[in-house]
């Protein structure tokens, strides 16, 4: 179908950095590198074996246990005051998940070839090391790392090495986010009524009744099964509070176990899901100027609460669809 391939090519064009904006075509053409990227189907993550002893090995791993222990080393908890930069007890690996190898869940092995990156976000060419402290200052409700400091080094080394062999530019199969039938979305908005159902049977005996999680004992030991929402989650700029968003990562990767190829979830099930864990009777951190994100509304997220916005729908219905109207496929 020829929506569905300009959908993919803007994805392709942009990496997981962007879903569907207002106006594709402007969005396609701000993105484009001007090359075409090379295509890899088949990715394997590199043998751990093959890190070298020696300073650059020493930084990797540094880097892959900041990304699976983001909590024991910058996290609220830990004993240096100065070292707290997450604001919650999260890993990057919560949501990156398997240290940011596993496919189709946000994974970093095209990551490092793919920026610097049009960002719609900011309206500018975004670097890698901007790219972590988005998350670090969203999805961890932190504050930035110091871009020369240890553990940004760390972090971005990791995802270099992660990349070997992946060509600039390049596309990898599994890299890219998988999504909730776009048609669904377009025609009917998600229904938190439906999505309490599904997390009550799949998500609450993990996750809790209230959202609050398990946490592990001790300090700094971060979560058995992390929280969805309350103090200690992400907050309402993280890519995650975005219902979209949301959906398409739960619909491959939740309940624990699930994967793209075996997913346990229906479309409809995780886009009313996601509604559900991300309403507004869900307390959460609220990310401050989020109406400063997207200066450009024509290329804004269509699943963005807050304006200001292109089109002359309610914020209510850019929460939670339905998306006719707000994502405007190219021609
Ligand atoms: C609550 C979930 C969550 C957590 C925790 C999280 N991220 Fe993310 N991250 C995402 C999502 C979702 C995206 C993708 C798309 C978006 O919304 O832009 C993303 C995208 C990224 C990207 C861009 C990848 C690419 O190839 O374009 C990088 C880099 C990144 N995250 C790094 C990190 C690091 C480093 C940490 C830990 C310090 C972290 N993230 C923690 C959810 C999370
Ligand atoms: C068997 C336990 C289990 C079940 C059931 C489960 N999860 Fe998770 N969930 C986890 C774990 C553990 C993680 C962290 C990722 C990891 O360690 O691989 C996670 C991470 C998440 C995250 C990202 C991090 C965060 O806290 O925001 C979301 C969102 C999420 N789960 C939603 C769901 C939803 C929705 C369901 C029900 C459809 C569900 N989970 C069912 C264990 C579970």
């Amino acid at each position: 179908m020829k929506h569905v391939s300009l959908v993919s090519l803007v994805a392709l064009l942009v990496g997981t950095s962007t879903l569907l904006a207002l106006d594709l075509a402007t969005l396609n053409q701000r993105s484009n590198k001007g090359f075409e990227p090379v295509v890899i189907k088949d990715w394997k993550a590199p043998d751990e074996s093959t890190i070298p002893n020696n300073l650059f090995g020493d930084t990797v791993r540094y880097g892959k246990a900041l990304v699976s222990e983001t909590y024991k080393y910058i996290g609220p908890e830990v004993a240096d005051p100065k070292m707290r930069y997450a604001g919650n007890n999260f890993a990057c690996a919560t949501c990156h998940q398997e240290a940011g190898t596993k496919k189709w869940s946000a994974p970093f092995m095209a990551t490092m070839g793919n920026f610097p990156q049009y960002r719609n976000r900011d309206e500018n060419i975004g670097s890698i090391e901007e790219r972590v402290n988005g998350c670090m200052e969203r999805s961890m409700n932190g504050r930035a790392l110091p871009e020369n400091g240890k553990e940004m080094r760390a972090i971005v080394t990791y995802m270099h090495w992660l990349a070997q062999g992946i060509p600039v530019g390049a596309k990898v199969s599994g890299a890219e986010f998988p999504q909730v039938d776009r048609k669904m979305v377009m025609s009917r908005a998600a229904d938190p009524i439906a999505g309490e159902k599904v997390y009550k049977e799949h998500c609450a005996s993990c996750h809790g009744e209230n959202g609050e999680g398990v946490k592990r004992e001790g300090k700094a030991n971060g979560y058995e099964f992390p929280a969805l929402w309350g103090k200690d989650s992400y907050n309402t700029g993280a890519g995650m509070y975005r219902v979209l968003r949301s959906a398409d990562w739960i619909v491959a990767n939740m309940p624990l176990g699930a994967d793209n190829h075996n997913r346990v979830l229906t479309d409809a099930q995780a886009y009313d899901v996601a509604a559900y864990i991300n309403n507004y009777d869900k307390p959460r951190p609220v990310k401050k100027d989020r109406e400063k994100d997207f200066p450009d509304a024509k290329v804004k997220v269509p699943d963005s609460d807050v304006g200001p916005y292109d089109t002359n729908h309610t914020r209510h219905q850019h929460k939670f669809g339905p998306y006719k109207g707000i994502i405007i496929p190219a021609k």
